[in-house]
């Protein structure tokens, strides 16, 4: 075999697509009664069984407080499906065979007697593999995940592995601690019973096909990476916009904010993703040793640098599309006196020798103009000389805008002469759209993530180092404004683009956000 010959097949059982056969497997839903699991977690397996992705067998056990029969449990589960699947319509045949594979198991998180009977249950499949490879979804409050650890560990039914053969696997829901020492915390009491191998962190956002198609985008492509760096990009924007208010989420939302709900992991997911170098296989560890090391590459911020490149926003009552929204401070459970952010931007810097003097924009926001999510990379405008003299304005620079929802796609904008005898110019627009070339193949995230982890492929979940630096960026920020009320300069009307002080982030650089629109 000749060198080249070799390497081809080397790189080739690297990017090995086919998955490998998925062992049979039991699910267990902790938190069964929950909203995640009726509008989420039980349209996604639906919606896997009707594509016959899961495996032969399965079985899914909801384990929740309320009183309730497996049939009522399905029952229920059905009426949520009809209300919640992306389809609507439910396939009578698909569901009562899916259904078939549901049981419940009632019990309270904190009695230890209920994961005994859990344990029988699973012990009553007559398949091997049913027994023992298990996932148990932790769809609960985050304070209870430690505690269902221990109790699974204490009857046997997680074992921790420490050679990678794992069975048992954890899946944890956002949001993993609130700052770094209660993300530290939390690891270190789901370590003591799991191996970081069997722990699944989930954002959802890494199921969007277009979150995933970044890396497939960068580098199996020759002639984009090539210009993905400091030499052509002049910066970049990632804007995650939402048109929603907060709604009946302020509970949750007070404790929370922008900064923790949405930049913690989703935008800074997006950001490792599309500022990464090329990981050295596609396997999950190389995969996430890149994003963690870009995430170490974000430089950190002093109280000037923040004072300089942060602004946060609140909305105040405003129109969106006609229809009047509240204020934050008026909506339900929220304090009337709130600090609580609802919107962010940041200008941040990626020290490494890719991006170094590229600045990355970031925002999020609730009660924007429309809901939108984009990455924009801006490259370095031509020189003036030619076209811009003549035509007496400045070009208007290339841009590549990842279009990650809705509209997915991928549109260049360059310079077109516009017909005629005058020398006049347009930019114009190459696109590409997912609905036109893939046709409408919307597969909810979950789908994906619950296939992935029933999959033990880990790959698109975060790791332990992972999270902890991100809190690490979010929490140097957030310190900034402890007992720092907002000013009014900090308030935005809303069905606007956040506060002025957002445009001024990108105005004093001689920059402009560009607006995503729907
Ligand atoms: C969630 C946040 O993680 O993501 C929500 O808690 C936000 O506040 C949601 O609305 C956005 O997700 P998507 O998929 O609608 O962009």
């Amino acid at each position: 075999m000749n060198e080249s010959s070799h390497l081809d097949e080397l790189l080739a059982s690297r990017a090995s697509s086919t998955r490998r056969a998925i062992d049979p497997c039991t699910v267990v839903i902790f938190g069964a009664s929950g909203d995640l699991t009726a509008r989420k977690l039980i349209p996604a397996l639906y919606h896997l069984a009707v594509e016959r992705a899961l495996p032969t067998p399965y079985r899914i056990i909801g384990f929740a407080r309320r009183e309730k029969t497996p049939d009522s449990f399905r029952s229920e589960l059905l009426e949520a499906l009809r209300k919640y699947s992306r389809t609507r319509t439910v396939d009578e045949s698909v569901w009562n065979a899916f259904a078939k594979n549901i049981d419940y198991c009632q019990a309270d998180i904190s009695e230890a007697a209920g994961y005994g009977r859990l344990k029988q249950m699973i012990q009553s499949a007559s398949d091997e593999k049913l027994r023992n490879n298990i996932l148990f979804y932790l769809a609960t409050n985050p304070s209870q995940f430690g505690e269902i650890a221990e109790h699974l560990s204490q009857v046997g039914l997680l074992t921790k592995c420490e050679d990678g053969g794992c069975l048992q696997r954890l899946v944890v829901e956002k949001p993993f601690g609130h700052d770094l020492p209660s993300a530290q915390q939390l690891n270190a009491e789901l370590i003591r019973h799991a191996h970081e191998n069997q722990i699944f962190r989930i954002d959802h956002y890494l199921g969007k096909e277009t979150v995933q198609n970044i890396l497939t985008f960068r580098f199996s492509n020759g002639i984009f990476e090539n210009l993905w760096t400091r030499d052509s990009v002049d910066h970049v924007q990632i804007t995650v916009a939402e048109k929603l208010g907060v709604g009946s989420r302020g509970g949750y939302y007070e404790e929370s904010g922008a900064m923790r709900d949405m930049i913690q992991n989703h935008v800074l997911q997006v950001l490792s993703l599309v500022a990464m170098e090329p990981p050295v296989s596609l396997e999950a560890e190389a995969v996430r040793d890149e994003k963690v090391k870009l995430l170490k590459s974000v430089r950190p911020m002093t109280p000037a640098d923040i004072a300089r490149n942060v602004v946060r926003g609140q909305y105040f009552a405003g129109e969106i599309d006609g229809e009047t929204r509240p204020a934050y401070r008026s909506e339900p459970k929220v304090n009337a006196k709130s600090n609580v952010e609802t919107f962010v931007a940041l200008k941040l810097w990626i020290d490494n020798w890719r991006w170094s003097g590229v600045p990355f924009y970031v925002r999020t926001g609730k009660n924007l103009p429309v809901s939108a999510s984009e990455v924009r990379v801006q490259f370095k405008p031509a020189p003036n000389i030619l076209y811009g003299a003549k035509s007496g304005v400045r070009l208007d620079p290339n841009s590549l805008t990842l279009r990650l929802q809705p509209d997915e796609g991928i549109a260049l904008r360059f310079n077109g002469k516009v017909p005629g005898a005058a020398t006049k110019l347009q930019p114009v627009r190459m696109q590409f759209s997912y609905d036109t070339e893939f046709g409408a193949y919307t597969p909810e995230a979950y789908e994906r993530l619950l296939l992935e982890a029933i999959a033990a492929d880990a790959t698109l979940f975060i790791r332990r180092d992972e999270v902890e630096t991100a809190w690490a960026i979010v929490d140097s920020i957030r310190s900034a404004w402890t007992d720092k009320p907002l000013t009014n300069r900090e308030f935005y009307l809303a069905g606007t683009w956040g506060p002025t002080a957002s445009d001024d982030l990108l105005g004093t650089d001689g920059r402009e956000w560009k607006h995503p629109t729907v």
